[in-house]
């Protein structure tokens, strides 16, 4: 039997706090969140200091929450993970903090996490609704894709991670939050922005697809987004009162409808979507990989999927893209990284301290 059962895990890399408690099968005895949208909203970005002073509110209600709806009490938990790197530094030192005191007074060990080890090992993850594709397993080539990373990966094990390619730029998230806030659609967009795109006519606008011939693996998506700020300021110029009325009539009503708006939308997102889509494909063929995952954010992003989904059917490959809910930010990829390093003999020292910058092609499993 293995030692650690069942984790507390924390997530407060960014800025959603979320506290989840995992099995060592990967499955999902609870998972809570509380996201902070509505603070960082009226900046048009993340306020490091917000998210951190938000972490602290919402880090020990959501701990109770997550035992109660697991039904066990916090001495029944084995151990603790938490993301200590990479992330914001202040909204990693308080997921830390907040287990270091749970792991000392419970008398149980933690391990400090990678975050993106998470969002790589997300679709291994189980609950009542969701369980990975039939006989899911390692290698596969998985395309990470959120506000702050869009980095394609091979994985051949747990921790046996090698980085094919990266932005140079923006995150693939970035530019669709950067390309809402432009376009009067507010922050974070990509959500919306996916929303007026299934309405709108995808080949009205031209826009460029960066690097698509490149031989490496990486991408660029800082000229697109120059390109549609450019094509947006000359729509404004044509016709202000049009793209005005939409975005009002949208964000009043939460009705996405087709218009000008929804055109420039579906434009903009086929263009990212043809580039993620081009990268993992290409990498899946190249390293004759059998198996996808699109994990991250983004992956939340209805035409992306749809079209994941589409080549590995076409193709006969597997995708595996987690429910929403283990592709944003969550504490359950947490835990089963965490639980696995547990099991593998890892834990981590108290003077164990958070990292912003960490690449995951330097996580090995503590066994070699
Ligand atoms: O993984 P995540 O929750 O947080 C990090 O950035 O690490 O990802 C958030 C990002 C934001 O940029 C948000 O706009 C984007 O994911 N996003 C979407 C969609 N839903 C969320 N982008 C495009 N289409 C969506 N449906
Ligand atoms: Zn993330």
């Amino acid at each position: 039997m293995r030692r650690f059962q069942k984790v507390l895990a924390i997530e407060t890399s960014c800025d959603d706090t979320s506290v989840a408690v995992v099995g060592h099968d990967g499955r999902v005895h609870s998972c809570v969140m509380a996201g902070q949208d509505l603070y960082h909203a009226k900046y048009g970005g993340i306020v490091p200091e917000i998210a951190s002073r938000n972490h602290t509110h919402h880090l020990l209600p959501l701990i109770q929450e997550a035992l109660d709806q697991a039904g066990i009490k916090l001495d029944e938990v084995d151990g603790f993970a938490v993301t200590s790197r990479p992330g914001l530094i202040g909204s990693l030192l308080t997921g830390l903090v907040t287990v270091k005191t749970l792991s000392v007074t419970a008398g149980k060990p933690f391990v400090g996490v990678n975050h993106l080890e998470g969002h790589l090992l997300a679709p291994f993850l189980t609950d009542t609704e969701y369980a990975p594709p039939q006989g899911f397993d390692f290698p596969y080539v998985a395309l990470a894709v959120s506000g702050g990373h869009t980095t394609l990966y091979r994985v051949d094990g747990f921790g046996r991670y090698k980085v094919l390619g990266r932005t140079l730029d923006d995150a693939a998230g970035e530019a669709f939050d950067k390309f809402a806030k432009k376009i009067g659609l507010g922050f974070p967009g990509g959500a919306r922005v996916d929303r007026l795109a299934a309405l709108g006519n995808a080949a009205r606008f031209e826009f460029p697809r960066a690097m698509l011939k490149d031989e490496r693996d990486d991408m660029s998506f800082s000229g697109l987004k120059t390109s549609a700020a450019r094509l947006f300021d000359e729509l404004l110029d044509a016709d202000r009162e049009t793209i005005l009325r939409e975005a009002e009539e949208f964000l009043s009503t939460k009705q996405a409808k087709p218009g000008l708006l929804a055109d420039l939308c579906a434009s903009f997102q086929e263009a990212i979507v043809d580039v993620l889509v081009a990268r993992l494909t290409r990498a899946a063929t190249r390293e004759k990989m059998e198996r996808v995952v699109l994990t991250g954010g983004v992956a939340a992003n209805s035409r992306l999927r749809a079209r994941v989904v589409k080549w590995a059917k076409e193709s006969g490959k597997t995708a595996a893209i987690p429910p929403l809910r283990y592709c944003t930010d969550n504490a359950a990829m947490v835990g089963l990284a965490g639980v696995i390093r547990l099991n593998l003999g890892e834990t981590s020292p108290i003077s164990l301290g958070p990292e912003p910058k960490a690449p995951l092609d330097q996580e090995k499993s503590p066994r070699g």
